[in-house]
């Protein structure tokens, strides 16, 4: 079986076990996933920090936007261009007026008022995804949108790659292909990896 079936494969397993997650688990877990992220150095230090909107059981980001704010951090979301597969990476100031309904049904910032900034202004990412490994791998969803999109940061851009525990698997390196993007750190509910690149 080629590496693509066998990713499909294994996005089907982890999927099923988040989607039955309740959502007093999703809202648990994200705290506590949350805490350890507030926790790191890398958190407190950066300025600019591209954040995700939580769909289907994703770990929830809503806190981590709402304490950036108060810390006097900036948030950007990413605005999907379905067309190129691309993200375009969107200041937001605002949850509620500020986002509309997007492709796959996320929510995204208004086309109409993007405020983009250059990825490489970027001082931290925080990725979805579907699976990770200790080496840093990363499964998303199979559209390459992250995969595109990271290699245009700056090399002092970090990535954090947000999931639950059962989501790491022990190594992926099988599954991966060239144009796979590595994070550096994978926070879960229940650990911090740090990936020594
Ligand atoms: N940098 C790239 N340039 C061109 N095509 C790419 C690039 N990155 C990924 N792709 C293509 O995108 C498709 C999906 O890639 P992949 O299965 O790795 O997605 P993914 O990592 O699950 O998604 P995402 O990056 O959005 O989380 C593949 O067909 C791949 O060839
Ligand atoms: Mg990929």
């Amino acid at each position: 079986m080629d590496k693509v079936a066998r990713k499909a494969i294994l996005r089907t397993k982890i999927i099923e076990q988040r989607t039955a997650l309740t959502k007093h688990e999703v809202s648990c877990l994200s705290q506590k996933i949350a805490s350890n992220l507030f926790d790191s150095h890398i958190f407190k230090e950066a300025g600019l920090i591209m954040v995700y909107m939580a769909f289907r059981n994703e770990v929830l980001t809503k806190s981590i936007i709402e304490k950036s704010w108060v810390a006097g951090k900036k948030i950007v979301l990413p605005y999907v261009v379905s067309e190129q597969k691309t993200i375009i990476p969107s200041l937001v100031g605002n949850l509620q007026t500020h986002l509309i309904t997007g492709a796959y049904g996320i929510l995204e910032p208004d086309p109409q008022h993007l405020n983009p900034v250059e990825p490489v202004q970027i001082d931290l990412v925080l990725l979805p995804g579907v699976a990770f490994d200790y080496q840093g791998n990363r499964l998303g969803y199979g559209g390459g949108y992250y995969d595109r999109f990271l290699p245009q940061c700056g090399s002092n851009t970090i990535f954090i790659a947000l999931g639950y525990h059962f989501q790491v698997i022990k190594d992926l390196s099988d599954l991966v292909e060239k144009h796979d993007q590595k994070v550096h750190y994978v926070i879960t509910d229940q650990e911090v990896l740090y990936i020594e690149c």
